[in-house]
This record gives C-alpha cells, structure tokens and sequence, in this order.
C-alpha cells in the first residue's frame, strides 16, 4: 500500500501510509483507539477503497473501483474484521461458506456438503470437541473467540495467502485469546502471513516477526522484533499515546 489516504467527510483517518506485508510475514499493527489500524485494514481487504493512494498485491497494481472484499478473496486475502465478522443469525455453515457454497453438478448448492466441510473445519482447525456448537449453531450462540475462530478457520480452509486479523474490543477469554495466538502460529508455519491488530502488545509481541506503528492516521515506526524488547515496545507506544496534538501539526 503506497500513500494510502482515507478521510469520512471532515475525519482524516489516514494521510499517507504506506505498509507492505512480506512473504510469510507476521505484522503486528498497532497504535492507540482511533490511529487508523481497522481503517488501513478494510481498504486492504476491499471493504473501503483509499481517497488517494496505490495497491499492489503480489505485484499486481489493484483498480480501487474494481477491488471489493470479494476480489480480495480471489486474490488470497482474508478478513476477520473486529465487528460484525459474521452474519450473526445465520448458522455456522452457512457462514464459513458465504458466497461461496459447494455445488452440486447441477448448480445448486449443497447443503449436505457445506456441513460437513463445515464440522470438519470446527473439528480439524479450531478444536471444537462438538459439544453444544454444530454447524448449526448460529453466530450469536458463540462467544468472541468462538467467532473470531470460525471466520479463522474459514480464512484457513480457503487457503488464503494473508489473514487479516482484527482484534474485538470485547474482552476474550484467556482460552479463546490462546486459540487466536496458535491460529497465527499455525499461520506462520504454513507459510502464509497475516496482519494481527491488537491492544494487548503482549500478544502482539510474542506471535509478530515485525511490528508498524500507526498514531494519528500515520506510520510513527516500524520495528523489527529483534531490534526491540517487549517493554521498550509498549514505552514507543505510551510516548506516541501521550505526544500532544500539537506536536503532530507541524510539518
Ligand atoms: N466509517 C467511518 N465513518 C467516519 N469516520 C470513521 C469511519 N471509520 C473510522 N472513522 C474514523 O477514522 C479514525 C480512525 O478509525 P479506526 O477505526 O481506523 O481506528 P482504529 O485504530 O482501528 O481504532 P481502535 O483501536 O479503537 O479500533 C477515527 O477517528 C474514526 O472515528
Ligand atoms: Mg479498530
């Protein structure tokens, strides 16, 4: 993403960021309520094109008019947003398969087959032992975590290249905080990469290989992991949290 811009009528969100993600790369994006993080994640993955800027994914230069969340399916890239990442009445299946059911040979969709992709899936990728959740089960049944995990294992099941992930701002369990840490892993040790966006620097830390810090709808940094320990980290972000606003202003 090159000097990627977004305003919302007189809101500036971002002013000029740019931010690449690598070949199986963990980024941890980071940065105060309000930087910018869910901003630069939803033009990425189709939900909002920028008001200035470029995209390239895998070095194919993206037509903003022509880029939505399905494009960016096609192109490998995977969303679980902070809010509303699923249809929250519907059930389970036919959430994982949103857009994009099994067909029969005649067309239609295959309902049989969607669930037991989708009890594989819950089984296979995200360890749910079958007790009260089915694919069945609608969306509003499950807990955060719970929810984070199935539109997780969707982005796995369909192979997606990068996995955005956009941490609810309702508390998780320190279970379902657990399963999200070991999907990213899991991520990482397919080869793939992922965007993890987070409040809690400690989780942040120990599953990212670098880490992008945005403040005010800009880029404050960019660290390596190696470069830094996890309480200089969370010191970067307090100093950028307290700078005055008028320190910002100037050009
Ligand atoms: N759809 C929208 N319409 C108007 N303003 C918006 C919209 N989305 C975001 N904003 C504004 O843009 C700025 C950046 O918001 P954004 O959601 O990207 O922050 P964030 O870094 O994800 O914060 P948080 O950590 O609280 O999730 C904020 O001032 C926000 O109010
Ligand atoms: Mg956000």
């Amino acid at each position: 993403m090159k000097n990627i811009h977004k305003r919302f009528g007189g809101v500036v969100a971002l002013r000029g960021v740019d931010f690449t993600v690598g070949d199986n790369e963990v980024i941890g994006l980071i940065g105060d309520n309000g930087a910018g993080k869910s901003t630069l994640q939803k033009i990425l993955s189709g939900l909002y094109p920028p008001t200035e800027g470029e995209i390239f994914v895998k070095g194919e230069k993206i037509d903003p008019n022509n880029y939505s969340v399905r494009q960016a399916h096609e192109m490998g890239i995977e969303t679980v947003f902070q809010e509303k990442a699923l249809g929250q009445k519907q059930a389970l299946w036919r959430n994982i398969f949103l857009g994009r059911q099994p067909t029969t040979k005649f067309g239609y969709l295959d309902v049989e087959e969607a669930k037991s992709e989708t009890d594989r899936i819950m089984k296979q990728f995200l360890g749910f032992t079958g007790e009260g959740v089915s694919p069945d089960s609608t969306v509003s049944t499950l807990s955060g975590g719970e929810r984070q995990g199935i539109a997780i294992g969707r982005a796995m099941y369909f192979e997606a290249d990068l996995i955005i992930l956009d941490e609810p701002t309702n508390a998780l369990s320190v279970k379902e905080i657990g399963k999200v840490l070991d999907f990213i892993r899991e991520v990482k040790r397919q080869g793939k990469s992922c965007v993890y966006i987070s409040h809690t620097i400690a989780h942040i830390y120990e599953v990212s290989d670098r880490f992008v810090i945005l403040d005010k709808g800009k880029v404050a940094d960019r660290r390596e992991k190696g470069e830094l320990t996890e309480q200089e980290l969370i010191d970067e972000l307090t100093h950028h949290a307290t700078r005055p606003e008028t320190e910002e202003r100037s050009p």
